[in-house]
């Protein structure tokens, strides 16, 4: 991801310096195979892992590397822990407590932290902003700082690639495993694919919208959380032949007895949006209290997507 990021940021630096006024170089690197590389005169990210020397930090601590980096901005891309958002929740923790912005694509640190990062990011005058969490780039958690006083009464949408892109291939006469195999073939799974296919990923990104856009924290054994496994191709099939498609849906609303939310196959019928929503394209429906439908559809995501909401994300943190 955070390659990706990089090569994003390279082709838009001069867009950046020149109508931003931003300028930046990349100073840490790190990941398991890698190890801890700081140089505060910078890095290529290129060469890294490809043998050239660089200067490898004692590992261990984080705080240290990011001292040792000089970092102002720490992009966290590790792989998504749903059973606590380790070690992201503490690299995140060091990056406020360092004095740098943090931004995340994982979800984990926003189910399972948001408030305790929120509240340190503003302690410390910095920001923590999580765009890519949700849909990838698209703008949904900066789309609600542009809508004061309004309230969130539920959503429902299709916020898993993973199985969406399976269900489309099974209708299409695939098995079960040639269209997992196409989802990871188009790099939409997640690490562990059970994650996506177990409806967890989707889980975790219905948490995340509750979390912050509903401001109630919610465990993830609070969502009736059920995946795609049990449907067979022919039911599949079946059901986009009599006009009502199976989807993994997400679900949330406000209830008198707080926030219901589900993960589940639904059968839709065809006529409505949610139906078109094929591939690797997702959807989300709000419904507030001002505008009774506001519904946000992106459409097959190309490469870039995700690295774009960390790049969105890194301009509101330094710009602000
Ligand atoms: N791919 C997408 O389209 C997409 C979209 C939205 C959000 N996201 C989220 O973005 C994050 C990254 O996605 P990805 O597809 O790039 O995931 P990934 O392929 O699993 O890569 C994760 C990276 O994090 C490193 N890493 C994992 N655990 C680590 C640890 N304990 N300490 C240090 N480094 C660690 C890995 O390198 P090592 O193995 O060398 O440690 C690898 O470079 C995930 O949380 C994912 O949910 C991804």
């Amino acid at each position: 991801m955070n390659r990706t990021l990089v090569r994003l940021l390279d082709d838009r630096s001069a867009e950046l310096r020149d109508r931003y006024g931003i300028k930046f170089r990349v100073t840490g690197i790190a990941s398991r195979r890698l190890g801890w590389i700081a140089d505060p005169t910078g890095i290529d990210p290129e060469k890294c892992g490809t043998g050239t020397p660089a200067r490898e930090i004692s590992p261990g601590s984080v705080s240290v590397w990011l001292k040792s980096a000089q970092a102002d901005v720490l992009f966290e891309a590790t792989s998504l822990n749903v059973e606590d958002g380790q070690p992201a929740v503490d690299h995140i923790r060091a990056a406020l407590n360092h004095g740098a912005h943090a931004i995340t694509a994982n979800k984990g640190p926003i189910v399972h932290a948001y408030r305790e990062l929120r509240d340190l990011a503003a302690a410390k005058g910095k920001r923590f902003f999580f765009e890519s969490t949700v849909m990838d780039g698209v703008p949904i958690f900066s789309l609600f700082d542009q809508l004061p006083t309004i309230h969130l009464q539920g959503f429902h949408g299709i916020l898993n690639s993973t199985t969406n892109v399976i269900l489309s291939q099974m209708e299409q006469g695939l098995s079960f495993d040639e269209a997992l195999k196409k989802a990871q073939e188009l790099g939409v799974a997640e690490t562990d694919a059970t994650h996506d296919i177990d409806g967890w990923d989707a889980a975790v990104k219905t948490a995340a919208l509750i979390t912050v856009l509903m401001d109630t924290p919610i465990r993830l054994d609070q969502i009736a959380r059920e995946g795609i496994r049990e449907l067979t191709p022919q039911a599949v099939r079946n059901a986009k032949r009599d006009g009502w498609p199976f989807k993994l849906v997400c679900r949330a609303s406000r209830t008198e007895n707080g926030i219901e939310a589900s993960v589940k196959p639904e059968k839709i019928l065809s006529t409505q949006p949610m139906a078109k929503i094929a591939n690797t394209s997702s959807y989300v429906y709000f419904e507030t209290d001002i505008f009774p439908g506001l519904a946000i559809t992106e459409e097959n995501p190309g490469l870039y997507a995700t690295a774009y909401g960390l790049l969105a994300d890194f301009v509101r943190a330094v710009k602000d």
